[in-house]
Parts: C-alpha cells; structure tokens; sequence
C-alpha cells in the first residue's frame, strides 16, 4: 500500500505536467480521486488491516489525497489563466473606434406646438391651470350652461362612465373649476387631453385642447380680439391676417370663431381651405352670464372672454399635415421630421 501511495504522489506530478486542457485535467482527476481512482481503492482496500495500522495508513492517505487535490485545483486555475490570455492577445480592441451613441429623441409635434402655445400666452401674462380628465357630467357640461337634454351635446359624442360622469370633452370645465376657487381678476389658459367617441382623417377618440379665460370689470369684445390677434400673430407669424366670425356656444354670448389666412395659398384659395382662403382655427366669446351665476360671480360687476382651440388642428395646419392619426401611430419617420 506503501508503494502505491508514493508511485501517486509522484506520478500525479508527471501527469499534471502534460495536460493541457481541463478534459486532460478532469481524466487526471478520476484516475487519482474518481470513484474508482487509486486513492479511493486504496481507502477501500484498508478494510483487512488492524485498527493501529487503519490509523496511520488513514492519515498518510489522506496528507496525500489532499495534496493530490490542491495540485488538481492549481492546475485547473493555471489552464484557466492561460486560455484568457491567450483568447486577450489575439482580441484587439480599437480603443480609437467612436461608440455606438443613442440615436437622439425629440418632443412629439403635439407637446411642441402645445409648448409653443403656452409659452405665447404666458408672455401675454395668462396663467396655466389644470383640470381632470375624468370629470363630472356638471363641470363639463352643466355649469357650461349645457343642461342634461339640450341640443347642444349633440355637438359633442361624449364617453360617459356612468350617469354624472364623463371624459371631459373639452377644457372648458377647468374654467369652472378655476372661477369656484379664484375671485376676479381670473386669467388663465387650461392646455391638456380631451375625448370624443369619433375618428376620421381629422378626428381622433383622444386629442389636445388649449381653453383660456380672462375675467376682469371692463372686459371686452375688443379686448378679446386684441389679446387673441396677439397670440395668432406670435404663433402664425406678425403678417397673418385675422378675422372674426358670428358664431354659436351655449357657455358664450356673444360667441364667435376665429379664422387665419390660409396658410398654405395665402388667401388665394385652395383644397385645404375648400377655396375660402380661411383656415378656422378657434371658438371664443364673451363669456355667458348664465356661466357666471353657477360660480357666483356677479354678472353686473364682472365680465370676461373665453376661448378654446384644438392642438392637433393648429399643428396640422402650421406644418401641412393632412392626416391627424400620423400624431398617434408613432411611426419614427413621421415623427423624425420634427426634431
Ligand atoms: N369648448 C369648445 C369646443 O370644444 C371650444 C370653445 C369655444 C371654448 C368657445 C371656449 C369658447 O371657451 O368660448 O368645441
């Protein structure tokens, strides 16, 4: 047994010396400490001796079998070491090469024009207010001076999540909720999403709505059309002609809608103006006092004007786009163009 043990701690040595991959590693194992390797036959093979001799034997075995084991291991760690660098000097690595880089992102065309907008008003001293989309059936339509079975909600398909409550389907209602919190002097612009159970080429079940609302003593039509003739001439450019038109909105009287020189025949007459040269582009009005009795705000004291434009509308207007779903299907190279 002598013999065998010293013929392994040599012979490990030689074997060790001429593998060369872990297969050659993991046969060198099995034949020392595998199974059915020397060590373990040798450990087997103690049975027959006295417990005296089992004892010394043991421990030789062991001293051994554990210095067998470590060479095993250091041997594995040098193969793994040599395989990496070898695999390192054959890999070059241009460090001089230009990364990848991310291809940059813009704002969608939407938030742009809707920035631009805001950005406009805030320089003619509007403030910007909020309201929630899923909004009561009275801010929508109610305090709007659009009672339950008026006619007027015909103009509108509204979603409605049960009896009193709706996707609001303009931002009007902000102007209500705004008046209920705030006494005159109120001025505010109200941008954000509106719904409508419709689609086509211009319409879509979600879009944008600007609302604005201006109230004051000494409000008037003449002020409407300077502050709204200011804000077209900043958006459109400073040459834009500007008219004003007889209209109806139960939640304004008067209520009028504002049109632009056709932006693409300047006034000539074209397909996108159906040959009018006007491009409409808002509803506005003095605001009903009807409106004014539901936020107590007393209607001899206090007048204002009102107004509302759709987004998607101006956008596709401003950069000639015929087809208002090109904003929604996120098609990159649609959208690349307005970076
Ligand atoms: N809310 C109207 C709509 O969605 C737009 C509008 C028209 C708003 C006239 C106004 C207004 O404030 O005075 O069609």
């Amino acid at each position: 047994m002598i013999e065998i043990l010293e013929e392994a701690k040599t012979g490990i040595i030689e074997d060790l010396k001429g593998a060369e991959d872990e297969n050659a590693l993991l046969q060198i194992k099995s034949k020392y400490v595998g199974k059915k390797g020397l060590i373990t036959e040798l450990l087997k093979s103690m049975r027959d001796l006295t417990p005296e001799e089992k004892r010394e034997m043991g421990q030789a075995i062991n001293v051994v079998k554990t210095d067998i084991e470590s060479r095993i291991e250091d041997k594995l760690t040098e193969i793994k070491e040599s395989i990496k660098a070898k695999s390192l000097s054959q890999e070059e690595i241009d460090v001089t090469l230009p990364g990848r880089g991310l291809p940059p992102g813009g704002k969608h065309p939407i938030n742009r024009v809707m920035d631009e907008i805001v950005y406009n008003f805030e320089r003619l001293g509007f403030n910007v207010a909020e309201g929630p989309e899923v909004e009561l059936d009275y801010y929508n339509f109610e305090a709007l001076n659009i009672p339950k079975d008026h006619p007027a909600r015909d103009m509108q398909d509204t979603f409605y999540i049960s009896d009193d409550i709706v996707l609001r389907t303009h931002t009007s209602p902000v102007q209500v909720r705004v008046m209920q919190k705030q006494s005159p002097p109120v001025k505010i612009i109200a941008p954000g999403k509106v719904y409508r159970c419709d689609s086509d080429v211009s319409h879509t079940p979600m879009f944008h709505q600007i609302e604005g609302l201006l109230v004051d003593k000494y409000v008037t039509f003449g002020n409407l059309k300077s502050v709204l003739t200011q804000f077209i001439q900043l958006t459109f450019g400073k040459n834009t002609n500007v008219r004003f038109r007889p209209s109806f909105f139960p939640f304004t009287e008067p209520s009028a809608e504002v049109d632009i020189e056709c932006t693409i025949c300047k006034g000539n007459g074209c397909r996108v103006c159906k040959q009018t040269g006007w491009l409409e582009i808002m509803g506005c009005g003095m605001v009903d006092p009807e409106v004014f009795k539901s936020v107590n705000y007393d209607p001899d004291i206090y007048t204002g004007f009102a107004f509302g434009m759709g987004v998607e509308r101006i956008t596709m207007l401003k950069y000639g786009i015929n087809d208002i779903r090109l904003f929604f299907e996120n098609d990159i190279r649609f959208l690349k163009q307005f970076v």
